[in-house]
């Protein structure tokens, strides 16, 4: 029998109105549940028969016989003729299922594998939902067409009809590789074919590929310093050991690979414009690097997430096209170029990789989904791509010439910016003896969004600064952020 608190519990939990979509008999059987798990009513406990728990809820006997039904198939409560129902002995292992758990136990760490706590340990990647002045990386989305996208994917489901509802091949829809190489071999100077392109979700996920697939645990991978957190997080999450190679106005200094290159497995670099510089690799140092990995055996991972945003004519090619010993990854992304929601990135890779990049991928997610790789084809195949590229390159050039005149107006006491050809971002260093913490913690309390410089760097004497974003920001909201930058700049720096 229920106790007085009990039946009370299941009257106001059926008459609880945010259970209203649930049907009668349904309360009733979750009410008589929850005292089960919780404990309340103990293995062996007798229920009320139907006709007097019916009469004090008020509702049908069926609908207590058909609550009580559902909980004996739940085999939480057993059943005998003549001697009516009773909490089942199998309920003892459900019972304290849903006992609030002890706040010690809730607050320890889980016990994670090495490779879970080398995953965690490296923070992740944050993503910006609703970017803020100066949050670097982000592109504008506020402009972009919409409506023809919502078009072009009508046109895509009227084509394709259910299809667009199925599988995409795990190496990406065959529409959408095509598009792709063509745009890498006539925009950027790549050698891309459609079979050797595979359609990601994200460079982050080719990154982390690259780490998994080309290199061991304890594996030697010579990155730029300083270098794209993304990538440090992913190859350290997969136990690898970064050399950090100094990065000059030429970019990488290449020529520091023959002396701290031996032994390694790869090279992760942004050439076509380096995070968070903005240095351009040269000619040179580019046949450099292709030489020197053709001799040693190495990958050459090339990250070309921005190359759209060139403001000083075109950006120079992409080494994978210079690299005839198919020694080359090159990884893009349309996280910047389109928008970050959508998630497609790629890689070209050599031949001898797609099998193994394929069958790896598939395992992580399986594939892109379809009806947005169909959809993306088709944009970039009717010229929309292109326009809105040229479009937004014409604006992300005007912000930042915007952002720097408010940097000279309102910051130059207290940072030289570095004057970016490209991108979505613009380094200020530091004048001496600005400590870049202090700054980082004042604008985060006064609302600013700030990428400090220093995290960047591998090196023990990093040059401070910040990488301000401004591509996603109108010359008012920048300026709306620079006045209470600035007076947190004017406080650490003790001149208010
Ligand atoms: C150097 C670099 N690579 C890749 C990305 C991110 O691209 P995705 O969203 O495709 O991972 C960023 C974004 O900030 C970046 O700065």
């Amino acid at each position: 029998m229920f106790r007085h608190a009990q039946l009370e519990s299941v009257k106001a939990f059926v008459g609880d109105p945010a259970h209203a979509g649930v049907p009668l008999h349904g309360r009733i059987q979750r009410a008589i549940r929850q005292l089960i798990l919780d404990g309340a009513l103990e293995v062996g406990r007798p229920l009320p028969a139907s006709r007097p728990l019916a009469q004090s809820l008020g509702v049908s006997r069926d609908t207590v016989e058909a609550a009580y039904r559902q909980l004996h198939a739940e085999g939480f409560i057993e059943r005998q003729v003549g001697s009516g129902s009773c909490v089942s002995r199998r309920a003892r292992l459900f019972a304290g299922a849903n006992a609030p758990r002890r706040p010690q136990a809730a607050a320890q760490a889980p016990r994670l594998s090495a490779r879970g706590q080398a995953l965690h340990g490296t923070g992740g990647v944050n993503t910006v939902s609703a970017p803020r002045p100066f949050a670097p990386g982000v592109p504008e989305t506020r402009n972009f067409p919409l409506h023809v996208w919502e078009r072009l994917q009508r046109e895509v489901i009227r084509e394709h009809g259910s299809a667009v509802l199925a599988h995409s091949p795990a190496q990406g829809m065959a529409s959408l590789r095509r598009t792709i190489a063509d745009y890498i071999n006539l925009e950027r100077g790549g050698h891309a074919t459609p079979d050797r392109v595979l359609v990601l979700t994200s460079s982050q996920q080719a990154l982390t590929l690259c780490a998994n697939l080309l290199l061991d645990a304890g594996d030697r991978i010579l990155v730029e310093d300083p270098m794209y957190h993304g990538a440090s997080r992913a190859f350290d999450a997969a136990g690898l050991r970064r050399v950090p190679i100094a990065v000059d106005a030429e970019g990488m200094q290449v020529a520091r690979l023959q002396r701290q290159g031996h032994d390694a497995r790869a090279v992760f670099l942004t050439p076509s414009h380096q995070f968070p510089t903005g240095a351009m690799l040269s000619l040179d140092r580019r046949l450099a690097l292709v030489h020197w990995a053709n001799q040693n055996d190495a990958w050459i991972i090339e990250d070309d997430y921005d190359s759209e945003f060139h403001y000083a004519g075109k950006p120079t090619a992409c080494v994978q096209g210079l690299d005839p010993h198919e020694r080359t990854v090159y990884i893009g992304t349309f996280t910047k170029s389109l928008f970050p929601g959508l998630r497609i990135g790629y890689m070209v890779l050599p031949s001898a990789l797609v099998a193994p990049m394929t069958v790896a991928r598939s395992l992580m997610d399986g594939h892109s989904p379809t009806l947005s790789q169909l959809t993306l084809a088709r944009f970039m195949e009717a010229g929309h791509f292109g326009a809105y590229v040229r479009a937004m390159r014409g604006i992300y050039v005007a912000r930042r010439d915007a952002l720097l005149q408010l940097v000279r107006a309102h910051l130059s006491d207290f940072v030289v910016p570095q004057v970016p050809a490209g991108g979505m971002q613009l380094p200020c260093f530091f004048k001496p003896g600005i400590d870049e913490q202090a700054v980082l913690e004042g604008a985060r309390q006064a609302g600013v969004a700030l990428q400090g410089l220093t995290a960047l760097h591998a090196s023990r004497t990093p040059q401070p600064g910040l990488l301000l974003g401004f591509a996603a920001y109108t010359p008012v909201e920048m300026e709306m952020a620079i006045k209470p930058l600035a007076t947190v700049l004017r406080r650490v720096t003790g001149q208010v």
